[in-house]
């Protein structure tokens, strides 16, 4: 498909600088993005941190939906929606984006749910000032996007429940970063190009049930200082160079499964029968 509308792409400049026989710059046809969003707004801002089972008042809310195709500057303006009086933003795009580079700043304690998936971004910012703490933001979600890495900040998101980086750039992740992120119920972090994924004291993670580094370029994993009790889904397939899970016991993680032997890892077999 993408190398398709290369061609296509191709095909068209070939024909513009041939078929031009007057010194004209040809300009470059405009790519539409296809766009999907759905934003609620709520007037009512008076409360503060966000707690299970909220949903905006429908007397003081209201919901917005709106898709097409749309100019770069226009998906940037759909992007820099009034975040004063938003608490979900749910954007999604089925374009080929390769060309579309898109910054999101995130303020603080106002959205609840933030999706932007497949919005062309390449850099993520939270606006936390001093030692501030984001207590609503329960849903950060940027699947499909060119980020290298976390924002500055991310520490400080207490009312995670969860994060979703997949589809991404990233090389490296410190789960140190996500200690103060009690609630966090699914970390998603598959198809990126992690080597390492770390954790240098102990992570308490009481609540996380779900953990996926499926589809990265681990070597090397080290357990030993996950307290992770209710993880149950754990998906860790085509690291190709995978061998073994330091730290790893059926009893510290009782509801995970276990590996398939016959897997996309390269698990050694002695360390894989310790632990199934
Ligand atoms: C956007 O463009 C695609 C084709 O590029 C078309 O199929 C689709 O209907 C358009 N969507 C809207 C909402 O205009
Ligand atoms: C496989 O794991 C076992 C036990 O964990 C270890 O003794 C052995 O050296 C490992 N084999 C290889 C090839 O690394």
């Amino acid at each position: 498909m993408a190398s398709l509308r290369l061609y296509i792409l191709l095909f068209l400049n070939i024909w513009f600088y041939t078929s031009g026989t007057e010194a004209k710059a040809p300009s470059r046809p405009v790519q539409p993005y296809h766009y999907d969003y759905s934003r609620i707004q709520e007037t009512d801002q008076a409360w503060k941190c966000w707690k299970e089972g909220y949903r905006p008042p429908p007397a003081t809310s209201n919901k917005i939906h709106e898709q097409g195709n749309g100019t770069v500057a226009e998906i940037e303006r759909i992007l820099r929606f009034d975040q004063s009086n938003t608490v979900l933003f749910l954007f999604t795009s089925n374009s080929d984006n390769q060309n579309l580079h898109t910054t999101f700043t995130v303020e603080r304690n106002k959205l609840v749910r933030l999706s932007l998936d497949n919005a062309g971004l390449e850099r993520l910012e939270l606006t936390l000032l001093g030692r501030e703490n984001d207590c609503r933001l329960a849903d950060l979600s940027v699947p499909r996007n060119r980020l290298r890495d976390l924002p500055t900040g991310v520490e400080r998101l207490t009312a995670l429940r969860k994060l979703d980086y997949s589809y991404n750039l990233l090389e490296e992740f410190k789960l140190d970063r996500l200690a103060n992120a009690a609630g966090l119920k699914q970390l998603l972090l598959s198809h990126n190009r992690l080597e390492r994924f770390v954790a240098t004291e102990q992570v308490n993670l009481a609540a996380l049930h779900k953990l996926d580094l499926s589809n990265n370029r681990l070597r090397a994993l080290d357990a030993s200082y996950w307290t992770m009790p209710q993880l149950e889904t754990f998906h860790v397939d085509n690291n190709r160079h995978l061998t073994v899970i330091d730290g790893w016991t059926r009893a510290k993680f009782p509801l995970v499964k276990g590996f398939d032997p016959a897997g996309t890892n390269n698990w050694n077999q002695t360390w894989l029968k310790s632990v199934q």
